[in-house]
């Protein structure tokens, strides 16, 4: 199969994405698939702390590029799941580091020889995060039910589209049904509604996550909690599977919408 580079961005920090990232690069690999965890947010480095990999890192990508290693040298294999690697970002370097040019030639470095590489991106709208999709086909874009989150978001997809990814999809972290029903908290629908984007997934507020992240564990070791399971039907839907999105249906809510409407206005051509 051809390789896919995947950008896991947001524009707004602390969304999840080093989660996601870290979550389906796991689950993907369970599923039989050569995958590459790279960590695009050089300086402020953790997806190696999420996956529990951070004592066994010797190079980082910058060494690579700085041609201080080989590229195999410079990945981690998982502990746990076989097929994955992580490839670590410097830590005591800063974004400009590396270029958009040198980041592209990692990436395509990795093709053909992985089924996935997912690219996790710092925050913000600048060079690290150009440099960390410079090389990915396609993006998810995670974003949090708050307004905050969907407006830097709405920023990102309009950059990803003028760089001419050829397929962006949304995930939306961190939902509560139970605020979502009391017209205390965005809903999916409005989210969705408010980007125009295909809809990848959804993951609910779980305190798994928390502890998951502590410990380094991916979660997607195990299907028992909520968040999971999510993670089990987005690398689904990533595969191409036909997963409905029916876990949806409960968390449709229309009431803020029109509120944040006004806020956003509607992107014309796009959805
Ligand atoms: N679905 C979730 N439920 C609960 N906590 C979450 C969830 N997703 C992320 N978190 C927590 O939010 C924090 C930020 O997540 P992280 O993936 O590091 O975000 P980012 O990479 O976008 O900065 C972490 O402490 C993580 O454990
Ligand atoms: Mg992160």
């Amino acid at each position: 199969m051809e390789t896919r580079v995947i950008v896991v961005t947001s524009g707004k920090g602390g969304v999840g994405k080093t989660t996601v990232t870290a979550n389906l690069s796991a689950r993907l690999a369970m599923e039989g698939f050569k995958v590459v965890a790279m960590d695009a947010d050089i300086g402020l480095r953790n997806l190696d702390v999420v996956m529990g990999l951070e004592n066994r890192i010797v190079y980082n990508m910058v060494d690579v590029i700085e041609g201080t290693c080989k590229l195999p040298q410079a990945l981690v294999r998982d502990k746990r799941v076989e097929n994955l690697f992580l490839l670590p970002a410097a830590q005591t370097r800063t974004k400009d580091a590396v270029t958009s040019d040198e980041m592209k030639g990692l990436c395509d470095s990795l093709r053909g020889e992985y089924d996935f590489v997912l690219v996790d991106s710092p925050a913000g709208i600048e060079s690290g995060f150009r440099n960390a999709s410079a090389g990915a086909d396609e993006a998810l874009v995670v974003a949090t039910p708050e307004v905050s989150s969907v407006r830097d978001a709405d920023r990102i997809i309009g950059l990803l589209e003028s760089f001419g990814k050829r397929s962006i999809n949304l995930i939306v972290n961190r939902v509560r049904p139970d605020m979502v029903r009391k017209g205390k908290m965005l809903g999916v629908s409005d989210v969705r509604e408010i980007l125009a984007v295909d809809m990848i997934g959804i993951i609910p507020e779980d305190e798994t996550v928390v502890v998951s992240t502590n410990r380094g564990e991916p979660l997607a070791l195990s299907n028992t909690s909520p968040a999971s399971r999510a993670f089990e039907k987005i690398a689904g839907r990533i595969l191409g599977r036909d997963i409905p999105l029916q876990d949806l249906d409960d968390l449709e809510e229309k009431g803020l919408f029109a509120n944040f409407i006004k806020l956003f206005g509607r992107r014309e051509g796009r959805g």
